[in-house]
């Protein structure tokens, strides 16, 4: 759930450096009676300084890998006023990562990230001169307490020559029941721009410059498909966000727009020779796409889409099912694709919509797994107009011109001829 700025290029650049490898694993920590007290599932990635035996200044980039595991010897599940709850996680030939958990009253927080690596693993740190060292930071991360904290979203952490960038992040700290809670609290950089963030060190660029949090940023064009009986049958490239408007439990109107990011939207669908569904999953957000097809007119079209969320705990009804079954959209001939560069919204409710970015569709007959003729959509065609307009008016002015200027020409020779 990207929406942080930034121009798109180096978004979806940033975006697929940092996404590339991570995997999202679920961490335990139980004290001696066994009872959980953390939780946590998490995409981490490292970005390291070291300096090779030759002097030499070097980036090691690595992930939290597969064998990344709760150290029970180094976690706790802390003693009120004694000593802190501590999450830490082991990996590769001896690296740790840790979090430390505070709270107050009605927040918790992690208090203090540490990483300690193995400078001695040759295998992430080619050539290194070895030892061990060991960084640490405070963090953003808060949430009310018997909440759990969700943030999809990268939070980049930078610790000079150490860069941590977090993303899918869902914990909780100082547990009650074994299990994470019903409730969350979605991080600022999950949340609609709309709603002022005081400070979030989050950015989705993986460089020193930390770029500020602003205004909406398309989502990023994934690219989805359904394999059907006879081949691909459901062929979608396609920015996607999610935008809902709802009820908080003060009274007032809050506003929440996601963005789907493509590496970590999962899709699946299934086609007959009339209808079609690509079903896009994308954390705790489902939409159902289903086209179908007119036989009279040989032409495909989406019919309805199905939308499927959880809210922030401030919403009053925090679960969205909704879906629209009577729309005509997105239409082309079989054997075409559907293409279109503005931003089209699609109505489910009053309250929930998806809008669609940069869309291109092609269903039910595809061939050789590829878009075939593309029919653009009307609102391309009308931003076409204006240049045409533009243009014929520019074309008709230099016409003028050329038609006085050689009336003036032939005037002042007829001049010179009677003189
Ligand atoms: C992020 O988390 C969601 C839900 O837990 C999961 O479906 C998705 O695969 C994760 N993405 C990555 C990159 O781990
Ligand atoms: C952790 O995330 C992965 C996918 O990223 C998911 O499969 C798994 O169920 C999650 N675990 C928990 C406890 O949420
Ligand atoms: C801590 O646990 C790890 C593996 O879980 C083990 O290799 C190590 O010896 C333990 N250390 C101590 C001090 O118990
Ligand atoms: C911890 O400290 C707070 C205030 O300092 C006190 O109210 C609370 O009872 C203490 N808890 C324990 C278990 O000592
Ligand atoms: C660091 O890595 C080296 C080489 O893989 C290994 O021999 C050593 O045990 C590691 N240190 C720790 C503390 O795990
Ligand atoms: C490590 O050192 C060897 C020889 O000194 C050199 O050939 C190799 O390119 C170095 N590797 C890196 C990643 O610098
Ligand atoms: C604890 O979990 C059970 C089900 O697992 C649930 O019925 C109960 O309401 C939960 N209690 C609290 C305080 O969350
Ligand atoms: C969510 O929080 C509200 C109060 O803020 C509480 O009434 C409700 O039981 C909580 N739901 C769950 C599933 O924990
Ligand atoms: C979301 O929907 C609301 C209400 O329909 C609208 O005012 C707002 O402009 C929309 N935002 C986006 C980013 O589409
Ligand atoms: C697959 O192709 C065959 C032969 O062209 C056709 O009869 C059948 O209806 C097709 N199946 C689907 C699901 O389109
Ligand atoms: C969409 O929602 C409607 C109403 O809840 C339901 O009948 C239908 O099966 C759903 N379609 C899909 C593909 O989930
Ligand atoms: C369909 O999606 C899969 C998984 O992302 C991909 O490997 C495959 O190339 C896609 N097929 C087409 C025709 O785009």
């Amino acid at each position: 759930m990207a929406r942080v700025g930034g121009g798109r290029g180096l978004f979806l650049a940033a975006g697929l450096l940092v996404f590339l490898q991570m995997s999202s694993s679920a961490f335990e920590v139980k004290d001696q009676s066994g009872k959980v007290c953390i939780i946590a599932n998490l995409s981490a990635s490292f970005s390291v300084e070291y300096h090779t035996k030759s002097g030499q200044q070097l980036t090691a980039h690595f992930t939290l890998a597969q064998n990344a595991e709760v150290l029970a010897n180094k976690s706790s599940c802390g003693k009120e006023n004694v000593s802190a709850p501590i999450l830490a996680i082991g990996f590769g030939a001896g690296h740790l990562l840790q979090m430390s958990f505070t709270k107050t009253s009605k927040l918790y927080s992690v208090d203090e990230l540490t990483f300690i690596y193995n400078l001695s693993d040759t295998t992430v740190f080619p050539n290194s001169t070895g030892g061990e060292r060991n960084v640490s930071q405070k963090t953003n991360i808060q949430a009310d307490l018997d909440t759990r904290y969700r943030c999809f979203s990268t939070n980049q952490i930078n610790m000079s020559i150490v860069t941590i960038t977090l993303s899918n992040v869902t914990l909780q700290a100082y547990l009650m029941n074994h299990t994470l809670s019903g409730n969350e609290t979605v991080c600022a950089a999950d949340k609609t721009p709309t709603t002022p963030v005081a400070t979030t060190p989050t950015s989705q660029t993986p460089t020193t410059s930390q770029a500020p949090t602003s205004p909406p940023q398309n989502p990023m064009t994934g690219k989805y498909n359904v394999t059907g009986t006879n081949g691909t049958c459901v062929l979608a490239h396609m920015g996607l966000q999610l935008n809902v408007t709802y009820l908080k439990k003060d009274g007032k109107t809050g506003l929440d727009v996601l963005n789907f990011v493509p590496v970590n939207t999962s899709f699946s669908g299934s086609c007959d020779h009339s209808s079609a569904f690509l079903s896009l999953t994308f954390g705790r957000t489902r939409l159902v796409f289903e086209f179908l097809l007119n036989a009279s007119t040989d032409k495909f079209f989406l019919q309805g889409v199905n939308v499927t969320t959880t809210l922030p705990s401030e919403a009053k009804e925090t679960k969205i099912d909704v879906f629209n079954h009577s729309m005509s959209e997105l239409r082309a001939k079989l054997g075409n694709s559907y293409k279109c560069n503005a931003e089209e919204k699609l109505w489910v409710t009053d309250h929930v919509f998806v809008n669609l970015f940069d869309v291109q569709v092609q269903v039910f007959k595809i061939d050789e797994n590829k878009f075939g003729a593309v029919e653009e959509c009307q609102l391309d065609e009308n931003n076409m107009v204006i240049p045409i307009i533009v243009g014929a008016a520019l074309a008709g002015l230099v016409l003028i011109v050329l038609i006085a200027y050689l009336i003036g020409r032939k005037r002042s020779h007829a001049g010179y001829q009677t003189i």
